[in-house]
């Protein structure tokens, strides 16, 4: 069994980012020089994922425009032969990669988003992958949690540990090591305050869900914020199945927040081939 399905979904109100995504999607932000979406789908896509499919709601046009075909831009490039951007261009939608949206009429949260995707995945595993949480890790992170399906195959979820401080930002979750770096989960809330939190091990905006999670999602009320949650379908999926986290290697920029988007730029900059030497000399200069 493998995964060849992954949903994004991009159909939130961005409101922490206003205003910035007043009028644009905030996964079009760029970081250094690549849009948010483009980073997750090319996680996607390192994992072995070639089905995209992106939950959408108002003012999202940039991002099918950005997966699509550019004729005049690539026309423009081809005469002027500039090769190399034109490539750059083309390898933003691999050949072999399918792009398909839906619509979420009303931002009813993220689990009212997945479920906008059961007609498109209808009763195989897939993926989630929320493109504000930009992931870095080699190998990359949906790449570790797919080969960890292919050995447990149940649901993962990716988690790290976070301060206690900060559990009101994450759906939190306890269970049992069966590895050191796998758990066989008991527990998940949402959002819940420091003393009510089970542990403090947070879930990161990566995702490998059974089918089942469709029913269990269409099953439950409205849950924190007034919003169907994704983390109330899945406390209800593991009462019949089992669902794992996964400890992955790696670091998890939240691009959602605009500190988190900052320091994405500043160490994806620095990390950079071309740019990174320069600017770190900037930085050096600015004698901070
Ligand atoms: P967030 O919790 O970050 O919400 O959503 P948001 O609305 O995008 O941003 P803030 O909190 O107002 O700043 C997590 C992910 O779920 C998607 C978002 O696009 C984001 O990728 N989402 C959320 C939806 O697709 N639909 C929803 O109804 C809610």
């Amino acid at each position: 069994m493998t995964i060849n399905k992954a949903i994004f979904p991009v159909a939130g109100l961005g409101t922490r980012f206003l205003p910035a995504t007043k009028a644009q999607p905030k996964e079009m932000l760029p970081v250094v020089d690549k849009p948010l979406i483009q980073y997750a789908v090319e996680e996607a896509y390192a994992a072995g994922i070639r089905q995209m499919i992106f939950v959408n709601g108002r003012n999202k046009r940039a991002i099918p425009d950005h997966f699509d075909t550019a004729y005049e831009l690539e026309a423009e490039l081809e005469a002027a032969g500039k090769t190399e951007l034109l490539e750059l261009v083309h390898s933003i939608k691999p050949d072999d990669m399918e792009c398909i949206y839906i619509r979420q009429p009303k931002a009813l949260g993220l689990g009212h988003a997945v479920l906008c995707a059961q007609c498109v995945v209808v009763n195989e595993p897939f993926a989630v992958l929320l493109a504000d949480d930009l992931m870095v890790g080699t190998p990359p992170i949906l790449k570790q949690m797919v080969e960890q399906f292919e050995e447990w195959h149940a649901s993962i979820l990716a988690v790290q540990e976070v301060p206690a401080e900060h559990t009101r930002r994450y759906g939190i979750v306890a269970g049992t090591s069966v590895t050191d770096r796998m758990m066989d989960l008991t527990h998940i809330v949402e959002k819940p305050a420091p003393e009510a939190a089970p542990s403090r091990l947070g879930v990161a905006g990566r995702y490998i869900l059974t089918p089942g999670v469709f029913r269990e999602i269409a099953n439950q009320p409205r849950g924190v914020g007034g919003e169907i949650q994704l983390t109330d379908g899945i406390a209800a999926l593991m009462r019949r199945e089992k669902v794992f986290a996964y400890r992955y290697h790696g670091k998890r920029y939240d691009c959602g927040s605009k500190e988190g988007f900052l320091e994405a730029n500043v160490e994806l900059a620095l990390a950079h081939p071309q740019l990174g030497p320069g600017f770190r000399a900037y930085l050096k200069a600015m004698e901070l």
